[in-house]
């Protein structure tokens, strides 16, 4: 394994090499390629501790920037700061990323780089030294100063060296540098397109994560929200709707608003919205087949839907249970999905057969459901 500067003629690789460590990590997509692209031609890059690191090829990269801290006078101190750092998807949890700073910072250390504040995870940097800045009355900018900001990193280099500076208590804020893609999104956008095609998924561990959301051309598949106990109301309390699934009507807006924090409180149960009203006309999700009488195969997820009555057969529940299977296809290890309907609900049966599930010529019944004089008709999905 090599460590050393990076050289011109490499840059377009490196920017590639970022873009695969940064990829749908912190959000869908990413920006950090461009913000190192941009950071070329800045004066705060150091080209002095611009590392990249191999291992046959390009499997790491960690580039410096020099920054500023300001004092509660409002002059200012300069400092630095490091990033992106990216190791290879194929090279990650491997300790190169742990490596590759410590080389970086001996580094930094050694051209005089005194004091450095960033953001990331404490857990993994606390392991080359950085503490919470706050540990040297340096706060984070945008936050009350009396805040604890865990995400906000810092360490001295240098012993003392922000004593040696007169710096008792200062605020930080990232360099310009790192807001290129927020301030251009356009630039962004064109110079994203010349790398190859890569889709934007939102993966629960990204920033502002707070559940899933899928689209396709009428409908978004969203979390469902204590908000939307009206509209749910409005249609499950309706007697053709639940009954066909097995669950008798809801009876009041609270009972609606109970459904919602127990039953749909799961990453796997989403409202259907249509785009153009943006209410929740339905539900769509999958949950664990354990318990219910199907015939299930072990650990084989049941999926389960319905739609409100004045929106049926316009194929909506279809591009809804369609768009959840792409989103399964994708993220998930499943590798087949069992379902199921009354034998007198044969649209529900349509909505499953327009999908791609297959009956299994089976037919069951679930006493624990309403309706539970009707035997159902099973259908099973194979994914891999
Ligand atoms: C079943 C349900 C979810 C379907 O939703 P939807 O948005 O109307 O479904 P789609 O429009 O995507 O597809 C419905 C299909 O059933 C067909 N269909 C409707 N009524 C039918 C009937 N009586 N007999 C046969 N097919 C019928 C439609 O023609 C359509 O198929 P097609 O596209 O081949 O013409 C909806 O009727 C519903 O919510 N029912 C109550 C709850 C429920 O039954 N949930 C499923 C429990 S297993």
């Amino acid at each position: 394994m090599i460590i050393r500067l990076e050289k011109p003629e490499e840059y377009r690789a490196v920017e590639n090499l970022t873009r695969e460590a940064f990829w749908n990590v912190y959000r869908p997509g990413c920006t950090e390629h461009f913000v190192l692209h941009q950071y070329r031609n800045n004066p705060d890059f150091i080209p002095e501790l611009d590392f990249v690191m191999e291992e046959g090829c390009l499997i790491g990269h960690v580039m410096f920037s020099k920054a500023e801290l300001v004092l509660n006078d409002g002059s200012k101190k300069p400092s630095w700061t490091f990033g992106p750092i990216s190791i290879h998807p194929d090279y990650k949890r491997k300790g190169y990323g742990l490596r590759l700073l410590q080389y970086a910072l001996e580094e930094a250390r050694k051209l005089g780089v005194g004091f450095l504040c960033m953001e990331g995870n404490i857990d993994f940097y606390k392991h080359a030294g950085f503490v919470l800045a706050s540990t040297f009355h340096i706060h984070y900018h945008d936050f009350p100063k009396e805040e604890e900001v865990p995400f906000f990193l810092a360490q001295e280099l240098i012993p003392g060296w922000l004593a040696a500076q007169g710096i008792e208590e200062a605020t930080y804020c990232p360099p310009k540098g790192y807001f290129v893609a927020d301030e251009d999104p356009e630039a962004f956008e064109a110079y994203d397109a010349t790398f190859p095609q890569k889709e934007k998924l939102r993966l629960p561990g990204q920033l502002g994560y707070d559940g899933v959301f899928l689209e396709s051309g009428r409908i978004v598949l969203r979390p469902w929200l204590e908000k939307d106990a009206a509209a749910l109301y409005k249609y499950a309390s309706d007697p053709e709707v639940g009954p066909r699934a097995g669950w008798p009507p809801h009876k009041s807006i609270g009972e609606s608003l109970e459904i919602i924090r127990t039953v749909f409180h799961s990453d796997t149960t989403w409202a259907i919205v249509l785009k153009e009203t943006g209410e929740p006309l339905g539900a769509m999700g999958y949950m664990s087949s354990e318990g219910n009488l199907l015939p299930s195969r072990e650990g084989e997820p049941l999926v389960g839907y319905w739609v409100g009555k004045p929106y049926w057969n316009r194929g909506i529940c279809t591009e809804a249970l369609q768009l959840m299977l792409d989103h399964i296809r994708k993220t998930t290890e499943i590798k087949s999905l069992i379902g199921s309907h009354f034998i007198d609900n044969p649209a529900s049966g349509r909505v499953m057969e327009k999908s791609g599930f297959v009956p299994t010529g089976e037919t069951c019944v679930d006493e624990s459901l309403a309706g539970s004089d009707s035997p159902m008709r099973v259908l099973r999905l194979e994914i891999k």
